[in-house]
């Protein structure tokens, strides 16, 4: 992916969209991310760096949710994720379980090959709860395989991962699944397409919640 690509989509679309907030008392603070084994890295990382950067005009605070406060990684959860034996991995270490996060503004759930685990019920239910409460929620990849199967996306126009497209079949109640989308808005729910598209919906969401200004600053430091 050339840099260009990268964030110059988001930068083209940010010249377009939704009005900027002007009044700080109703802007997000609390942010959420769902993390489970076998996430993808950059769906996680991509959209908390430029939050990172947002970190730093405004006042919010990241709690990182898991089903235990053990690290979480990134490594292939089974020898079949990983034909090479390679030993190439990354751990986040969650601040909050599922039993203890505290209510979230905003809900981010990522994708990754441990969104085809047969073990996330307490995940999804997770997301469930918390998407009930939150003001935004925001996927990246299949990361809305999970909100669908939560029911977050029931009736909702959403978009998933093109490489793996075909998983989203059956998720969702009465989902529109848009098949030629870097992201989609619907409402307070937003889905991105794979991996890279994570960050450029979240400049996009930026724009429409934080304003263009604070949005173009953050991809140009970014880029
Ligand atoms: C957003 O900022 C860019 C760069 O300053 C500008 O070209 C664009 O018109 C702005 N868009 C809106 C909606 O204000
Ligand atoms: C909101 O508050 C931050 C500091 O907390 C300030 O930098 C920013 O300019 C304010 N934005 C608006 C739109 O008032
Ligand atoms: C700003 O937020 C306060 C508190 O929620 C509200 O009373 C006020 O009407 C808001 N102002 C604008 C311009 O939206
Ligand atoms: C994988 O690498 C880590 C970090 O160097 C090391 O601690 C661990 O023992 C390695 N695991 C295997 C199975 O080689
Ligand atoms: C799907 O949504 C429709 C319309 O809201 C509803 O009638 C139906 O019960 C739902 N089906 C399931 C399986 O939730
Ligand atoms: C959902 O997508 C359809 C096109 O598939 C569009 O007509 C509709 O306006 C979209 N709804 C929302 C809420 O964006």
């Amino acid at each position: 992916m050339s840099g260009k690509r990268f964030l110059g989509g988001a930068l083209a679309l940010l010249a377009g969209s939704a009005s900027a907030q002007d009044n700080n008392s109703t802007l997000p603070v609390n942010f959420g991310m769902v993390l489970f084994p076998s996430f993808q890295a950059f769906d996680v990382f991509g959209p908390l760096d430029a939050l990172n950067v947002l970190s730093m005009s405004y006042p919010i605070n990241l709690y990182l949710i898991s089903s235990t406060l053990d690290p979480v990684s990134t490594a292939p959860r089974s020898a079949g994720m990983n034909p090479h034996n390679s030993n190439f991995s990354q751990a986040l270490v969650p601040t909050h379980t599922f039993e203890d996060a505290p209510a979230l503004d905003v809900l981010m759930v990522p994708g990754g090959l441990g969104t085809r685990a047969g073990d996330l019920d307490p995940t999804i239910a997770y997301i469930a709860d918390a998407a009930g409460e939150a003001e935004y929620v925001l996927t990246v990849c299949t990361g809305s395989w999970l909100a669908a199967r939560a029911g977050v996306l029931d009736g909702k126009n959403a978009t998933s991962n093109k490489a793996s497209w075909a998983g989203r079949e059956g998720l969702g109640n009465g989902t529109n699944w848009i098949a030629h989308a870097r992201w989609v808005e619907d409402g307070n729910v937003w889905t991105s397409s794979g991996i890279s598209a994570g960050i450029d919906m979240t400049l996009t969401w930026m724009e429409s919640v934080f304003g263009n200004d604070t949005a173009t600053s953050i991809a140009n430091k970014l880029e």
